[in-house]
């Protein structure tokens, strides 16, 4: 399945922390790409030192329309899975969803505009109460993903952690031996 993220509404310096975080959330839990405006350039940068690192090649897209990537990716089959407090609740659509084969999610910030409720193929809440767009995009990505999204491995990582009970393991890929910091 193919998953890729739509951050609208976020302004930009107070919810640069945000962004970041849920951008990671998106490569690290299973999407291939975010794409977002009005943010902070060096977020490009920040992902391209974490995918040189710890492998994978997610990529951020910065756009100037999400309206138009709204209808491309429409045109292109996404399903568009939209997260709000408001929406159906995951439990009751969790299979649907994992049954399509490549899905748009979008995540806002501020008041999202009612266009997006009315052009998303899913309004998908994760709970009906409020909290945030990166716990609500953690566990859609993980209820979508069944969990195999938390062992996967990226031939092109210069580091893996080995995991431990205790202390931290890790492996140099570039020396190729393993070391214990
Ligand atoms: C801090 S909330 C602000 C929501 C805003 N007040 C509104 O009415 O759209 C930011 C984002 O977190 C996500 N979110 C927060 N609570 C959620 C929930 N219970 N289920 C799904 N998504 C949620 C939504 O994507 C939302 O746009």
């Amino acid at each position: 399945m193919k998953i890729e993220v739509l951050r609208i509404g976020q302004r930009l310096v107070r919810d640069d922390r945000v962004t970041t975080h849920v951008t990671l959330v998106s490569r690290a839990f299973g999407a291939s790409k975010i794409l977002m405006y009005d943010a902070n350039p060096e977020i490009k940068d920040t992902i391209s030192k974490v995918n040189k690192m710890w492998g994978s090649d997610f990529q951020v897209e910065i756009i100037e329309n999400w309206k138009k990537v709204l209808k491309s990716k429409k045109d292109e089959s996404y399903k568009i899975v939209h997260l709000t407090m408001y929406g159906e609740n995951i439990n009751a659509i969790e299979n649907k969803l994992k049954s399509e084969d490549r899905i748009l999610i979008v995540v806002g910030a501020e008041k999202v505009p009612r266009e997006v409720y009315d052009i998303a193929d899913y309004n998908v809440a994760i709970g009906n109460q409020p909290h945030s767009e990166i716990s609500a995009l953690a566990i859609l990505l993980d209820r979508i993903l069944g969990g195999k999204q938390l062992q996967k491995k990226h031939s092109n990582a210069q580091r893996e952690i080995i995991p431990t009970k205790k202390g931290k393991r890790m492996m140099d890929k570039t020396i190729t031996r393993g070391n214990s910091p």
